[in-house]
């Protein structure tokens, strides 16, 4: 098949978070078997800069109408690996930024157009180089109007561009929902500006025209998949989700076992498998002196690597703070984000130096030594579309503690309430319940016959591309 991927990350060229984990993987899985795969992605300063991108070629000069005024940028290409093609939209005025969406006080204010340009650029080349996509697969708000655009430049040009198109949403919490003057600049016809369209409250809302104007609408686990059409977890966008509830699939990232795989793994100082973890040990040692922590602490040691947002349950940890006080344990943050977070952790460990330690920064190889040193891994989320690192943290060993919503409970089955399969501990969503996770965490590592059986177990388990992106191409046959 000829699979169009559409994102505004992608590992390793732009990373916030998981989306671009997700996007790297499945678009190298697909090429791996044999489709020919293509990733759409903004030109921004580090993607030019990344050395893949150096020999990226010219393709085509664009003209972009946004409203009644034109705007060029050019696309450039290059082939990290074979069947696989990655497409940078460039236009510096938009994407010549250190940030994919904005700092950590506010968003860009031109993210609207800075967008909806990259989505009209994809469909422009679409149609200039001609690419004849099977299927044009968009990734969250940046990229939700791509199938409404598609579908409107094959009416005006009377061709086909696609056959098929797939939104996924990797995080329904953000929607790309900007004032109602922004319309004008999508260029459709007036008709879509209401409820049955892109209108959202007065305002216009990318997401909603991803799910209702895709032919498949996927998005990132079973459990979330269902959890969307609740008001709970459905961000006001529940009863839109529920209009497509008949062609909404909920299909498990896996995770990229080339980049996370402990017994290979290029950033640790010592490499382990579940026959022999004795590497783990050194790991351990080495995260706790690089943190000025004593390296010969035999506690349990708790990591967390995350986004610093309300999502991410860093005030369920903020209201545990006495269990990290009062224990003989250490804790260890990696993340960056909400400036509210950053204060209360970097408070919290100013409180127990020796014990808690904040390393507030984007850091790629900490958070794999994170992974591989600690001895639980905290994700208290929530909610979690799928989550990645109670994944990373199985296949290293490290028993996640994890809230049950979400891909988190359908990727962690509790050593408790579950003997025989537990990999993990999970509990609600709650200040209490974490607190009940985190002592049984303490029954756990005091026993370490069991614990050795848990982290084994999780060890053994396949969280492999290979396995998600067949699902993926089902859904794309499927479709066809
Ligand atoms: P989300 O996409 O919601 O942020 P995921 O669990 O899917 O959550 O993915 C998060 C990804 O971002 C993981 O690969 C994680 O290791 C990474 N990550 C988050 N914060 C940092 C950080 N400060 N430094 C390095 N990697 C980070
Ligand atoms: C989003 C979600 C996360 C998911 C990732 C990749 O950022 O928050 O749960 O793992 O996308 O799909």
């Amino acid at each position: 098949m000829k699979i169009v991927h559409v994102a505004s990350e992608m590992f390793p060229y732009m990373k916030t978070g998981g989306l671009a984990d997700a996007v790297g993987a499945l678009a190298g899985a697909l090429a791996d078997r044999g489709h020919e795969t293509a990733v759409f992605l903004p030109g921004y300063r580090r993607v030019l800069e990344h050395p893949d991108a150096a020999g990226a070629t010219r393709r085509l000069r664009l003209k972009i109408e946004l409203d009644d005024t034109y705007h060029t940028g050019e696309v450039r290409v290059f082939s990290p690996r074979p069947n696989l093609t990655v497409y940078l939209v460039v236009k510096e005025e938009y994407f010549d930024r250190a940030n994919p969406y904005g700092t950590a006080e506010r968003d860009y204010e031109d993210n609207a157009d800075r967008f909806l340009f990259f989505a009209k650029s994809v469909v422009e080349t679409l149609r200039l180089a001609d690419l004849q996509a099977d299927i044009v697969h968009a990734h969250d708000w940046p990229a939700a109007l791509v199938p409404l655009l598609l579908r409107a430049a094959e009416r005006r040009h009377g061709l086909t561009l696609a056959m098929r198109t797939v939104f996924t949403i990797h995080n329904i919490a953000f929607q790309g929902i900007f004032p109602s003057r922004v319309f004008a600049r999508t260029n459709l016809p007036d008709e879509l500006n209401n409820i049955d369209g892109l209108e959202y409250y007065n305002q216009i809302n990318f997401v909603k025209g991803g799910i209702l104007f895709a032919d498949r609408v996927t998005t990132v686990s079973p459990r979330y998949a269902q959890e969307i059409q609740t008001p709970e977890f459905g961000c006001g966008l529940d009863g839109v989700v529920q209009t497509r509830a008949e062609d909404i699939a909920g299909l498990l990232n896996g995770i990229d076992t080339a980049v996370w795989n402990p017994a290979v793994d290029p950033l640790l100082p010592a490499r382990y498998s579940a026959v022999n973890l004795a590497g783990k040990a050194i790991c351990r040692a080495e995260l706790l002196r690089q943190l000025k922590l004593d390296p010969k602490f035999a506690g349990p040691v708790y990591g967390m690597v995350c986004r610093l947002a309300e999502q991410k349950g860093v005030d369920l940890v903020l209201a545990n703070r006495d269990f990290f006080l009062r224990n003989d344990c250490r804790l260890i943050v990696l993340g960056t984000g909400e400036k509210r977070y950053e204060d209360a952790l970097r408070e919290l460990a100013a409180v127990a130096p020796g014990k808690i330690a904040l390393c507030a920064k984007l850091d790629e190889a900490m958070s794999h030594l994170i992974e591989a040193g600690a001895d639980f891994f905290l994700m208290p989320s929530l909610f979690e579309p799928c989550g990645l690192n109670q994944m990373y943290s199985q296949a290293y060993g490290t028993i996640p503690l994890v809230s049950q919503v979400g891909g988190l409970a359908d990727t962690v089955t509790d050593a408790d309430a579950d003997p025989d399969n537990g990999t993990g501990l999970s509990f609600p969503a709650t200040a209490e319940g974490l607190a009940d996770g985190l002592k049984r965490s303490l029954a756990l590592f005091a026993d370490k016959k069991r614990l050795t059986v848990v982290q084994k177990r999780g060890m053994d388990k396949d969280f492999s591309w290979s396995q998600a992106a067949v699902a993926y191409e089902q859904l794309y046959q499927d479709s066809l």
